[in-house]
């Protein structure tokens, strides 16, 4: 049995372990927890006299106090920790609450929108599968043969100038328009043909209104009987599918050496409705005119035919192309050109 002095330390000893933690869970900060713990336990704490007092007390005694020593100091370190712990806990807690408030509803999946100018290619594309063409595609890089001389524009013939190209190692070059899809599609098989071909061209030019790089849409339709009627007709139905009902189409003598005869294509402007005057004022989108310019087109040139192997005794066809990116230009009244390949996402997404 211990003394009745040693008896007296165990029970001062247990009651101030007692008492810190008490106290603990009244404080707030670390310092103060820190603070409380040097009160206690530090060189002149208020352990230090009882543990003084067991250094006087006889052997037998010592066991037992030392024993109730450790275990208040055991008890205070132990508390301490778990409030520091505690506190590092909620610390972090509330870092995380600022940046990640699970009780938010969800932000939902950002979805992109589709280009303008795939919106336009498959406005155009539904069009004329509703008509019975077909789409077909063709390569970038194409043979001279097949966009230039089966086009009935050799080497030495002016109009080369005017697509002047890009020129790719082994002779060939980047397809100054989409008319090769013609060829490839002749040379694949027999008449009737009626398909359009979207896809990207290249020319030498760069500027405001010009790019490298811009994306047309080429139709041809071949058959025995064909006449300029129907590509008139084709063209008035497109065009009062794409801008409006009741607009007309002009065609305009022109040249292009793979048709003949040939005319520029010009569908009424769907702002002013062709008379050319917006509220009193010249129409800002045709200037006036009452026109807008869409395209190229023509009926095949016999020497095309021929340069296939189709008979142009036989059959006829008329053909057309137009420019994507001003097709969208004028649908969506964009007036920089170069808008389109930007990529900013704010334009970009106005679009849908
Ligand atoms: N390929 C011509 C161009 O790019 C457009 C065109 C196509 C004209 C078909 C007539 C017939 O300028």
């Amino acid at each position: 049995m211990p003394s009745a002095a040693a008896t007296a330390i165990i029970a001062d000893l247990d009651r101030l372990a007692g008492e810190l933690v008490a106290e603990l869970a009244t404080l707030v900060t670390e310092q103060e927890i820190r603070a409380a713990q040097a009160r206690y336990l530090g060189k002149k704490g208020r352990l230090a006299d009882p543990m003084k007092a067991l250094g006087r007390l006889p052997a037998e005694d010592r066991p037992a106090v030392g024993e109730a020593a450790n275990r208040a100091k055991g008890t205070i370190e132990t508390a301490v920790a778990a409030r520091l712990r505690g506190l590092e806990e909620a610390a972090m807690g509330a870092d995380l609450a600022r940046v990640l408030d699970v009780t938010l509803p969800a932000r939902g999946a950002r979805l992109g929108t589709l280009h303008p100018l795939t919106l336009v290619r498959r406005e155009i594309e539904e069009i004329f599968l509703g008509l019975g063409f077909e789409v077909r595609t063709g390569p970038w890089i194409e043979t001279e043969w097949n966009n230039f001389d089966a086009l009935n524009t050799p080497a030495d013939h002016p109009a080369r100038d005017m697509q002047d190209t890009f020129f790719v190692e082994g002779g060939r070059i980047l397809r100054s328009h989409t008319s090769p899809v013609q060829i490839r599609t002749m040379l694949a098989g027999p008449p009737p043909v009626r398909i359009i071909a979207p896809g990207n061209v290249f020319r030498r030019d760069d500027d405001a209104t010009h790019t490298p790089m811009f994306p047309q849409m080429e139709g041809l339709l071949v058959d025995e009987g064909v006449s300029f009627a129907d590509l008139k007709g084709t063209l008035l139905h497109f065009v009062q599918r794409f801008f409006g009902p009741k607009l007309g189409v002009r065609l305009r003598p022109s040249y292009f050496p793979f048709t003949e005869p040939s005319a520029e294509v010009d569908a009424a402007c769907y702002l002013c409705d062709g008379s050319g005057l917006l509220a009193g004022k010249s129409c800002r989108l045709c200037k006036g005119g009452g026109w807008i310019e869409i395209g190229g087109s023509g009926m095949v040139h016999p020497n095309v035919f021929k340069a296939v192997g189709y008979d142009p005794k036989i059959v006829s066809g008329f053909a057309f192309g137009m420019g994507l990116s001003r097709m969208a230009m004028l649908k969506y009244g964009v007036d920089d050109l170069r808008a389109f390949y930007e990529n900013d996402t704010r334009f970009l997404a106005q679009f849908r």
